[in-house]
């Protein structure tokens, strides 16, 4: 059976268990702890050292680059224990990776020595939408590819139109057929000049990696300029890759003919990073921020002083500090870096709704990121939305309460209102956090935070 029979059949047969709703879904004992709860009593200042994971961005289109070759690619200061660092684990797996985490050690090795089909099934692209970058590196080693569209999620539809039209134009022939993508390039992928129409991170990582072994040259133009893809496009370097122009809007990649693998340390997680200055910005206190880079969040430092917290670069480490200064409210626009981040819009807004005076947040980059709002009222906030706005007045206190976690980074601000506001707050579906933050209760515990997660046993 020729390897697109075989992808065809396969998709079949997930598609037609899908529509009769047979799919098993037994939960694994990460699905249950998924819906534990986390309680957190507000009111204790954070004091301490906080130690910053790898990115869970930037790990996730790095594990991808391992199918651009078939030797050993490691990956060092690997956020391993993250949920979806285990989706996208399973779904290299499925295209016979051989995929080993060392949680001591923080690595990650992957070994992509051969695959026998380059399907990546519905169940598991729809966990985790990151798994579409396993698209261009599929279609430029074996010239096809199966990849399940990821569909969209809580913030948004977020197509893969723009990844499509650029992997058409380096010479592939792209079907859209019950929910998949079939992609091929039988001749092998074609250098080509790509504009993109907005600026995508996805779409920029999944055509820098296609373009390392294309034929030819690639120029990427629009292109997004997240320190993620400077991360890996260092990494495609470190591979034997031909990359210029990293972190402007125009990136050339000059295809080779093959690559070897790789040892690479995932940059310091920059979103991770900017929520616990948020967190200090709202409890006071003073903490060191491990491994931490504040040149990857410019945007942030600007509003967070503007608002009253002190902010320095220590060596390797970020200090922030807040002791007995007034909260001011200031605006926030989300924008493609350098603008402010979009993954740090929620944690921000949650700051704003104690600060004096009033703060407007625009979202610019998601069209439904605001679901935290409501769950922030009924703490008490008082944040009125209008479209892609939202108007925040500073209120003098926040309430504890039962409240919903949505998706990954609304969740997370939804903890850091908790740290201040009276009395105790109950997070539920904390699976969404599970996906972006490493050990989130032992970090703001050794600062002094009272918090603890309740398994779904022993939950009333
Ligand atoms: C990455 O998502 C991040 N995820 C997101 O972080 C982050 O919010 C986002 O970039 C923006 O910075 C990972 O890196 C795994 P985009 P991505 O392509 O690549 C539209 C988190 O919380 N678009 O830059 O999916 C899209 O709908 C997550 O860690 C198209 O229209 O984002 C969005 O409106 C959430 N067509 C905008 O572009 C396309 O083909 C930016 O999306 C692709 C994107």
């Amino acid at each position: 059976m020729s390897a697109e029979a075989k992808i065809i059949s396969l998709a079949q047969t997930d598609a037609a268990q899908i529509a009769s709703g047979s799919t098993p879904e037994s939960a694994t004992s990460a699905e249950k702890s998924g819906m534990d709860q986390i309680k957190v009593k507000g009111g204790n200042r954070l004091n301490g050292t906080i130690e910053i994971s790898g990115a869970k961005n930037a790990a996730l289109p790095l594990m991808c680059a391992c199918l651009l070759t078939d030797e050993p690619l490691n990956l060092s200061n690997a956020p391993t224990t993250l949920r979806d660092i285990r989706t996208l684990s399973a779904v290299l797996e499925s295209l016979d990776v051989t995929v080993s985490a060392n949680p001591e050690l923080k690595l990650i090795s992957l070994k992509s020595e051969k695959t026998s089909t380059c399907y990546a099934p519905y169940d598991l692209v729809r966990k985790m939408r990151a798994s579409v970058l396993v698209l261009g590196p599929l279609l430029a080693r074996f010239g096809v590819a199966k990849v399940s569209l990821p569909g969209g999620c809580a913030i948004g539809t977020r197509p893969v139109d723009l990844h499509l039209k650029a992997l058409e134009q380096m010479g592939a022939t792209i079907k859209l057929e019950g929910g998949y993508i079939f992609a091929e390039a039988k001749d092998g992928l074609k250098g080509a000049v790509v504009e993109f129409a907005k600026v995508s991170v996805g779409a920029t990582e999944n055509i820098l990696m296609a373009a390392t072994l294309a034929k030819g040259t690639t120029v990427l133009k629009n292109a997004a300029k997240e320190p993620e893809i400077i991360d890996l496009g260092e990494c495609l370097i470190s591979m034997g890759a031909k990359i210029e122009g990293l972190g402007t809007s125009e990136i050339t990649i000059t295809g080779v003919e093959k690559l070897p693998g790789t040892t690479h340390a995932v940059v310091a997680d920059r979103i991770e990073t900017g929520t616990w200055m948020i967190a200090v910005a709202l409890t006071g206190g003073d903490v060191r921020l491990k491994g931490a880079n504040i040149d990857h969040l410019t945007a942030l430092v600007g509003p967070l002083e503007a608002a009253g917290l002190k902010i320095s670069q220590d060596d390797q480490d970020i200090l922030v500090s807040r002791n007995g200064t007034p909260l001011k409210g200031t605006d926030i626009m989300t924008e493609p870096y350098p603008g402010f981040p979009t993954d740090l819009q929620a944690q921000f807004m949650t700051m704003l709704t104690l600060c004096m005076g009033a703060g407007m947040v625009t979202e610019t980059i998601f069209e439904n990121r605001f679901m935290h709002v409501p769950e922030l009222g009924r703490m008490g906030a008082d944040i009125t939305t209008q479209g892609n706005s939202a108007i925040i007045r500073g209120v003098s206190g926040l309430r504890g309460a039962e409240v919903m976690a949505t998706d990954l980074r609304a969740s997370v601000s939804l903890i850091l209102a908790g740290l201040v506001a009276s009395g105790e707050t109950t997070i539920n579906r904390i699976y969404h956090l599970d996906r972006g933050y490493e050990n989130i209760v032992d970090k703001l515990c050794a600062c002094g935070a009272d918090i603890e997660r309740i398994p779904v046993s022993l939950q009333e």
